[in-house]
């Protein structure tokens, strides 16, 4: 038996953390494309580490257990990397909601139910959380705290108020941020430790397809006017799960972190400023 990693999302931001923090370890790879799964497995087996690819979809509960299950059989879980999501210009709402929001929701609920003590997990927010407007301290929590199944029935994730799909990614992705704090107490009392990065425009195959979507200019121009002045790497948001995840971060979880090359604060109080 090993200790086990349970990666969801067979992309660059899930394989980056994977190869950074899952040496010595099983890592069990969860993809709803059985085929990024296997590629990714592939990879990483040929550059020395053990993996297995899971076919699994982060929208259905039936699903996430069962890949908890078979992540079991090869020994504790004692690690959650949740890199699995749909982006804007990728999927309908409805979609964004049930991957993104609920999805998410769900695995931190179902993986903090038999993490191992000492265990740690990251879940993959966005930049696009901290863009939208402040929520009222009902609504924040209502998204931290509200049973899972009934998260998708809440006033404020009902189609009449939701105006495109990238409001829709906003609101899934301030709703992993309150889901962290609030399933970060329960992860607490068995020892274990959650945290979620909201990345900035990581160059992934997600990214070029909002590059190459709809709003491909807005995010073209985002990067040319955030501080850094281009967009960032999947192993850059690595050096944070690194931190996040090792010993040195024992003392941070239930936190968010930031890793946008400062476009957050240019959208607030710089040239990015709509
Ligand atoms: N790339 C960026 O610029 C960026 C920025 C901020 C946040 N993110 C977030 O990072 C995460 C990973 O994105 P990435 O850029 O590595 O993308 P990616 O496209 O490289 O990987 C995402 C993977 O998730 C899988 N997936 C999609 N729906 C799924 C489902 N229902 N069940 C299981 N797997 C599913 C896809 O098949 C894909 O393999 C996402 O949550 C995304 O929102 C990305």
């Amino acid at each position: 038996m090993k200790k086990v990693m349970l990666l969801t999302g067979a992309g660059q931001i899930g394989m980056a953390i994977a190869r950074r923090m899952g040496y010595g370890m099983k890592i069990v790879i969860g993809d709803k494309k059985p085929e990024n799964a296997r590629a990714m497995a592939k990879t990483m087996n040929d550059a020395g580490f053990d993996t297995v690819p899971v076919e699994m979809d982060l929208s259905h509960r039936a699903s996430i257990r069962n890949i908890i299950a078979q992540a079991q059989r090869h020994g504790d879980i004692t690690m959650l990397v949740n890199a699995a999501g749909v982006s804007p210009s990728q999927a309908p709402v409805q979609a964004i909601l049930k991957v993104d929001l609920y999805g998410t929701a769900v695995l931190l609920e179902e993986v903090g139910k038999v993490i191992a003590p000492g265990g740690v997990g990251v879940t993959v927010s966005s930049q696009s959380g901290h863009r939208m407007k402040q929520l009222s301290p009902e609504e924040d929590e209502q998204l931290a705290c509200t049973p899972t199944e009934e998260l998708l029935k809440l006033p404020l994730l009902q189609p009449e108020k939701i105006r495109d799909t990238l409001h829709a990614y906003q609101l899934a992705k301030r709703c992993n941020e309150k889901r962290v704090m609030a399933e970060s107490v329960k992860w607490g009392s068995k020892g274990a430790r959650l945290n979620s990065i909201s990345p900035g425009i990581i160059v992934t195959p997600l990214a070029i397809d909002e590059f190459n979507g709809p709003r491909g200019d807005f995010y073209k121009n985002m990067f040319a006017k955030c501080p850094a002045g281009r967009p960032g790497t999947a192993d850059e948001v690595a050096n944070v799960a690194e931190l996040l995840m090792s010993e040195k971060g024992a003392f941070i979880t239930g936190a968010d972190f930031l890793i946008d090359g400062g476009a957050t604060a240019s959208y607030f109080y710089g040239p990015l400023k709509p």
